[in-house]
């Protein structure tokens, strides 16, 4: 009997009519649309299946979007919160830059202030063209923003933005708002005042004091917001003294220097180098990544596709994507920052990462060093 016959005969159908509108559904429902759909037929038939990429490995080239920063000036004199960013949004995705990370460029014009405002979304900015007169404040805490350098906006920190030279600023934001959004836990909260107080005293009281009940909390207000590209790139350097990852050359992970742990609680920062001619072995992992390039000019091969890159372009490589890394260049190092899933993934338990094994054969009496528990 065919499939049709059967669940003619079975009252499969009916049964499926009459959940449906009692808004319930059966299991065996969603077997099929897997085996329609990401995992495909052969995977659910052999009983082993994993997710497809989530979204599409996509590069946004800053010769494109620096013209549309400088529309955006026309187009949005001020925004409602005082913000004017552009955000990137996979094709391959209804909303975000990747399944949990959200990437933009924000321009702020000379003798701008973007109003302080606190969001239980947790945010970093790093600088792209900064200047001595432009800062962030924090939780009370004065960041000053030089190119390359990264500030942090933790969740439910107060924050606002100052441009005082006279030229514009532009910074690249990132944000777990994907996250956050799926979690349905966004808040918002104007300060009131356009800025908030500075100095310490001020970062206390703003962090500590909270409505009863609010299990928001803003970080300590002493901890690091601000990390300097000047103490960044020398140990960047020296690390590319040494052999680096075989899938991401010389990286280094920025962490929260009084606990060891990420930046971010969902988001991790690396700043990485490729050396002169450097190629990077392929691999895979269920963390996804966006990156900006700093300096240099090289390749990601994500899937087959190679992202073309050049400074300060911007590209998303999604999770459970094979990928490598190329330096186009043989005389000068290649620098990109990026900020990926890993904190979020690893809390959940859902960590797996896998080398392509046609480039880096695991032999047969491997200790099993590639081949991490999830
Ligand atoms: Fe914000
Ligand atoms: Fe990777």
């Amino acid at each position: 009997m065919n499939d049709l016959a059967h669940r003619e005969t079975s009252g499969r159908d009916a049964l499926e009519d009459i959940l449906k509108q009692s808004f319930m559904r059966g299991q065996w429902q969603n077997e099929a649309a897997r085996a329609s759909g990401a995992a495909g037929v052969e995977e659910v038939e052999k009983g082993v299946f994993g997710p497809k990429p989530g979204g599409a490995a996509w590069l946004w080239p800053w010769t494109m979007v620096r013209g549309l920063l400088d529309r955006s000036i026309e187009a949005v004199p001020q925004s409602y919160t005082s913000r004017r960013s552009l955000l990137f949004n996979n094709p391959g995705l209804p909303k975000g830059t990747t399944t949990s990370i959200n990437m933009g460029i924000q321009l702020i014009r000379a003798g701008e202030l973007a109003w302080a405002h606190r969001h239980s979304i947790s945010a970093l900015r790093f600088v792209i063209s900064g200047n001595s007169a432009l800062y962030t404040v924090v939780n009370g805490q004065k960041c000053p923003m030089a190119d390359y350098d990264l500030i942090l906006t933790p969740a439910w920190s107060w924050h606002d933005h100052h441009n005082e030279a006279a030229k514009n600023a532009i910074w690249l934001d990132v944000l777990d708002g994907p996250t956050v959004n799926a979690l349905n836990q966004v808040f918002f909260e104007n300060f009131g005042p356009e800025q908030q107080p500075l100095g310490n005293a001020a970062g206390e009281t703003l962090a500590l004091l909270q409505p009863p009940g609010n299990v928001l909390s803003a970080r300590a207000p002493d901890r690091q917001m601000c990390f300097p590209w000047r103490d960044v790139e020398p140990k960047l350097l020296a690390a590319a003294k040494g052999p680096g990852s075989p899938f991401d050359g010389a990286t280094l992970e920025y962490v929260d220097p009084a606990t060891g742990a990420s930046v971010l609680p969902a988001l991790s920062c690396w700043a990485q180098l490729l050396r002169p001619g450097e190629a990077t072995k392929s691999h895979r992992h269920t963390s996804s990544a966006v990156y900006f390039v700093v300096r240099g000019q090289g390749q990601t091969i994500v899937d087959g596709k190679a992202l073309d890159w050049r400074p300060n372009d911007c590209f998303a490589v999604p999770n459970w994507s094979w990928h490598e890394h190329r330096n186009l260049s043989n005389t000068m190092d290649a620098v990109l920052f990026s900020v990926n899933d890993i904190p979020l993934i690893r809390f959940l338990g859902l960590y797996r990462e896998e080398p392509e094994i046609s480039l880096s054969p695991i032999p047969a009496d491997s200790d099993g060093h590639f081949l991490r528990a999830p």
